[in-house]
């Protein structure tokens, strides 16, 4: 009989006949998929697996910090930390159309992670967290979202850099890579998180970015998940965050007049992104969420809530 354990046993001899005595790569994300792969290879071949995670400037609150501690302190997996803030804040300066956006992150991170593989001397396989809708999509026709916005991942790279590919869930769902990770010992917080787009919040600050941009921006999210999380509905929403809109409007404060930016709160609920409705979050949680970023984020002095449904609008608001 199928279980996750009897999986997990008969991956890891795989990945170890497979590989002997070569090198692995692994470009962590800080997502469900790349981690629970790192996780599983490292659990087969130890210190030959080598991660890379490359903090692009453009991550949530405090997630860089959390994937190094998780994955040196306490997984000890080889992990080469790239902060390539500047980089990409600088190749994005000036930047406000969607789409090139993508492009330049997707560009830069394939550009940086290839120097970095280089510094790491032979390496041997590609460890990637493909799952089984993404090989389904790849040989029939590729989804709307997938067309409309480009996504961002390291295609090419294999082929450009002689590397074999090692893809251990390209059998499982995303429900049973989630398993999977809790049966390795993965935090809920990795294991239980909501999709986050590559691009990260470059297309969460709409139009052009800027250093003070991403961090109001980053506080504002900081706080829609925490009152999401403690509202105990983290894990029944798909996708729950903050976007910073290029607007300023006029508020008051004490008895001055105050002319600041505005944030939209997104919470979706969908079963695979391609569809998506808003979703009904009860007035007191929209008041607290609304009220702590008014009151605690410096720079935003309204916020307002995205009622719209996929199609015709998309989850992200680029
Ligand atoms: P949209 O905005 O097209 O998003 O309704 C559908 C799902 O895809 C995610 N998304 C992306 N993921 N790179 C990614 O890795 C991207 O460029 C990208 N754009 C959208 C989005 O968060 C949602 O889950």
């Amino acid at each position: 009989t199928w279980t996750m354990a009897n999986f997990i046993e008969t991956e890891i001899e795989d990945i170890r006949k497979k590989v002997g005595t070569g090198k692995v790569l692994c470009a962590l994300s800080g997502g469900v998929d790349s981690s629970v792969v790192a996780v599983l290879i490292h659990k087969a071949i130890g210190d030959q697996l080598q991660c890379v995670f490359v903090n692009n400037g453009l991550l949530r609150k405090g997630e860089a910090e959390k994937v190094v501690n998780l994955f040196t302190k306490h997984f000890k997996i080889n992990l080469d930390y790239v902060d390539a803030t500047d980089r990409f804040l600088n190749m994005l300066d000036g930047v406000s159309d969607p789409e090139q956006k993508r492009k330049i992150i997707g560009n830069e991170f394939i550009y940086l992670f290839e120097e970095e593989a280089k510094k790491l001397g032979q390496v041997d396989y590609l460890a990637q967290g493909t799952l089984y809708p993404d090989v389904i999509e790849s040989v029939s026709t590729k989804g709307p979202s997938a067309v409309i916005k480009s996504h961002h991942n390291v295609g090419g790279l294999p082929e450009k850099m002689n590397l074999k590919l090692l893809e251990p869930v390209r059998e499982l769902f995303k429900d049973e890579v989630r398993l999977l990770g809790k049966e390795l010992g993965m935090p809920d917080e990795v294991v239980y998180r909501q999709p986050f787009p590559g691009p990260g919040l470059a297309i969460r600050c709409i139009g052009e970015l800027s250093m003070e941009k991403l961090d109001i921006l980053r506080e504002a999210d900081a706080i829609v998940i925490e009152e999401i999380r403690k509202a105990g509905l983290y894990r029944e929403i798909w996708q729950s965050f903050a976007v910073l809109l290029p607007v300023k409007t006029v508020g008051v404060m004490g008895d001055a007049r105050t002319y600041e930016w505005t944030v939209a709160l997104r919470a979706v609920n969908s079963l695979d992104g391609m569809t998506a409705d808003w979703v009904k979050l009860p007035y007191e949680l929209l008041g607290s969420i609304s009220s702590r970023i008014i009151n605690e984020v410096k720079g935003v002095n309204r916020v307002v809530y995205d009622i719209s449904q996929k199609p015709p609008a998309t989850i992200e608001w680029e």
